[in-house]
């Protein structure tokens, strides 16, 4: 079994390849920046993944692949009124049309095996409007996530994949400064730590979710009813 980890190089990406790779799958890598890929990774290519051409060739480069995590993501604070245009379309570039490439790179190898696993990752500020990490345009991105992730699991449904997707609250990786302010927002009062968050991805991808599809799991400490 093969997995691909976009933004593999960082936070929980990279712990879900090194985990991964642990178990014994063959892990690739794509990540702008892969200096910190884990040793027992096997391939690390660096690619953006808003270059659709490089995202194709890359994928391409790493033969048939069974399953696809789609981690990289970036989260700027920015609200409705101080967001400019160049910003707004960095924001949906980097975590929608680069999930959206890296699904439509993967999905006719895994459609030819007849069987594959995506698993997205959205957040909670899908469901909260924001109000935690990342401000508007970040919340509207991981709620266009969400609907990709339903979307794409209808379509692909018939070909044996599945695709679904993990909405963390806040977790401790380079992307949360201040993680003390954030527990605060979440029932359980603590921010989980990325092997959390990739042991859900992992479950997804893998036998214990091959009667799911279409689905979204809220792994955040109960933040969304806080
Ligand atoms: N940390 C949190 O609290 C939290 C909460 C909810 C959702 N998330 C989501 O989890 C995902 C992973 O975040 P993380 O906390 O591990 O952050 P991180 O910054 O540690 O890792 C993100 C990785 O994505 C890569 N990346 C960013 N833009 C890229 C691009 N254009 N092309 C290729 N790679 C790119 C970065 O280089 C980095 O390695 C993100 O989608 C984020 O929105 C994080």
């Amino acid at each position: 079994m093969t997995l691909v980890v976009t933004g593999g190089g960082s936070g929980i990406g990279l712990v879900t390849a090194r985990r991964a790779a642990d178990a014994g799958l063959r892990v690739a890598v794509l990540d702008r920046k892969v200096g910190a890929v884990p040793t027992n990774v096997d391939i690390a290519i660096p690619v953006d993944v808003t270059d659709s051409d490089r995202v194709h060739n890359a994928m391409r480069s790493i033969g048939p692949i069974s399953a696809l995590a789609t981690c990289a993501g970036i989260a700027p604070p920015g609200g409705l009124l101080d967001t400019d245009p160049e910003e707004l379309q960095r924001v949906f570039q980097v975590n929608v049309f680069g999930t959206v490439y890296a699904m439509r790179a993967v999905a006719p190898v895994m459609r030819e095996a007849g069987e594959g696993a995506i698993v997205t990752v959205s957040s909670v500020a899908a469901h909260r409007g924001g109000g935690l990490l990342g401000g508007t345009a970040y919340a509207a991105s991981k709620a266009a996530v969400i609907g990709l992730t339903k979307a794409a699991a209808r379509e692909l449904a018939p070909h044996g994949i599945r695709v679904n997707s993990v909405a963390p609250g806040p977790v401790a990786t380079p992307l949360l400064t201040e993680p003390e302010r954030f527990a605060r927002d979440t029932l359980l009062n603590r921010v989980a730590d990325a092997d959390e968050i990739a042991e859900a991805v992992l479950f997804l991808l893998g036998p214990g979710g091959r009667n799911i599809t279409g689905e979204t799991l809220n792994t955040n400490g109960g933040a969304h009813f806080a």
